[in-house]
């Protein structure tokens, strides 16, 4: 994929660190419910990652006194990379904090952090400490035997802002819902070869809506709602199981004690042809967000997490000027 001269070379969404307010509750979520691996723990953080990945971590809590998005962080090709992302962003006239290794986030190398265009707070960085192979470990497999995080699903005001943001880091993007104009309601974007390394939905932003986490096979996503069903902790489910139709993801949405939103999904497809091509859905067609055609709550249009700047000071929020749930949408039954 070709790149803007100075963007940084992104490889992938890489982890997200999150602020909840209660940290042994998180654990029990995190850890016991959904089977995320510990690579780290102290008494005010913990340092997770799926069976798959070969990293230091995918998520990091930390206890803090508001649940809020630290900072989402991309893995950028080389060295270099961090260099060109704080030259991209330092241009833009955006904030920008270069954070060199051992004083940023545990197990993470030399990074630059900036405010994006959409007021997000994002990390790019090359380095990280290598992890042991879990994923033949199945002794050690539980819950929703979490595979790796996949992708952040964000709330922007301005969705087309979103999409000329992400084109300028080189983003390709695999699915879209538009208007009967293509006025563009949300798009799914992408570095590494699957659907999306991060998507928009339209509402009050920044605000994080959800992260999206791989299994291997659909059994493990009815598992973790039975699960919740046999614990009488049902509270945790928000929507699903479904079958999304864009990107045709078997999912199911569950709130973090803290309500932090976290999708557990499986079979999306590959992206990574050079003539890949966006498939466009209509606002009007009730299969995009549910392919059986099923009704989305209106707590998932409307509640996210908020979001942090580069000082810890959460972010205000600026209202939707396209907003998918305020369209009349049959099943959706909002609007
Ligand atoms: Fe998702």
């Amino acid at each position: 994929m070709s790149l803007a001269r100075s963007a940084p070379d992104v490889v992938r969404s890489a982890y997200a660190q999150l602020a909840v307010t209660d940290l042994p509750k998180s654990r029990w979520f995190w850890v016991d419910l959904l089977g995320f691996h510990v690579q780290y723990e102290d008494a005010t953080s913990l340092y997770l990652r799926g069976t798959d990945e070969l990293t230091h971590h995918s998520l990091v809590l930390r206890q803090g006194p508001l649940a809020a998005l630290e900072h989402l962080a991309y893995r950028v090709r080389t060295p270099l990379d961090v260099d060109r992302a704080e030259k991209f962003f330092t241009e833009l006239g955006l904030p920008v904090c270069r954070v060199p290794a051992g004083q940023g986030t545990r197990g993470v190398g030399d990074a630059v952090r900036v405010v994006d265009p959409l007021g997000f707070p994002v990390e790019f960085f090359h380095e990280i400490d290598r992890a042991e192979r879990l994923i033949q470990r199945y002794d050690l497999h539980r819950g929703a035997q979490v595979a790796r995080l996949d992708h952040f699903n964000i709330c922007t005001a301005d969705i087309p802002a979103a999409y000329a943001h992400y084109t300028s880091l080189g983003f390709g993007c695999s699915e879209t819902i538009e208007g009967d104009e293509h006025e563009l309601y949300a798009a799914w974007m992408y570095r590494k070869q699957t659907v999306h390394d991060v998507a928009f939905t339209g509402g009050a932003g920044p605000r994080l809506h959800h992260l999206g986490l791989a299994t291997h096979e659909s059994h493990q996503v009815l598992r973790t709602a039975d699960i919740l069903g046999a614990l009488h902790e049902e509270r945790y489910i928000e929507r699903g199981p479904g079958r999304h139709g864009v990107s045709n993801a078997f999912y199911l949405y569950l709130r973090d004690p803290d309500g932090h939103r976290v999708e557990i999904y499986t079979s999306d497809y590959y992206t990574g042809d050079p003539d890949h091509e966006t498939y466009r859905w209509n606002v009007h067609d009730d299969r995009r967000r549910d392919f059986w055609g099923n009704a989305v709550i209106e707590s998932w249009y409307k509640e996210a997490t908020p979001v942090l700047d580069l000082d810890g000071r959460q972010q205000p929020t600026i209202d939707a000027n396209l907003d998918e749930s305020a369209v009349h949408v049959g099943a959706d039954g909002l609007g």
